[in-house]
């Protein structure tokens, strides 16, 4: 499904505003993830061991970080080609880097529900449903993409 270069510029400019408070937006991203499903800890090296979020921890920070970006690097792929373009390596890796650490498609739903309440909290007054729109989809599709290299390999 095509993009449109406002949905594109919605998801930009958000991402542009909100990496400006890394290490508050990866940690509420990750308190969001563990809110709505708490099993989901046991998953994360960083996070199996303590009974709370470790501050400024790297790890926590680049996950949350990556998949920000990665959506919103979508976003800009979906309206210049109309799908998800990652480079054949990278999704190769994201797919079994997953598959490792016992990710399954539900998890992913559990990611965008954090993802997009995040960025409702981050946004504030500017928060609409067309940016709510233009995130899901993005993510929708990179998600998508990731589970099917899962599929593949397992
Ligand atoms: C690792 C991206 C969704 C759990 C990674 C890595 C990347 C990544 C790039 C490798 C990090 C590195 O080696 O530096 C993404 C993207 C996602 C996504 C773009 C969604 C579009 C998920 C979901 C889960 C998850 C749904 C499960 C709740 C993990 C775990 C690791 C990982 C457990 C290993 C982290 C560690 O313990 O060091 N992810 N991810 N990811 N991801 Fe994801």
């Amino acid at each position: 499904m095509g993009f449109t270069d406002k949905q594109e510029a919605l998801v930009k400019d958000s991402w542009e505003f909100m990496k400006q408070d890394i290490p508050q937006l990866s940690l509420r991203f990750f308190s969001l993830i563990l809110e709505i499903a708490p099993a989901a800890k046991n998953m994360f090296s960083f996070l199996k061991d303590s009974d709370e979020l470790p501050q400024n921890n790297p790890k926590l920070k680049a996950h949350a970080v990556k998949v920000f970006k990665m959506t919103c690097e979508s976003a800009i792929q979906l309206r210049k080609k109309g799908e998800v373009v990652v480079g054949e390596t990278t999704l190769k890796y994201l797919g079994s880097i997953h598959l490792q650490k016992g990710v399954a498609d539900p998890h992913f739903e559990v990611v965008k529900e954090a993802l997009l309440r995040t960025v409702e909290e981050a946004m504030g007054k500017k928060w609409n449903n067309e940016m709510k729109e233009a995130w899901a989809e993005a993510y929708d599709q990179l998600a998508a993409a990731i589970k099917a290299e899962m599929h593949a390999e397992a």
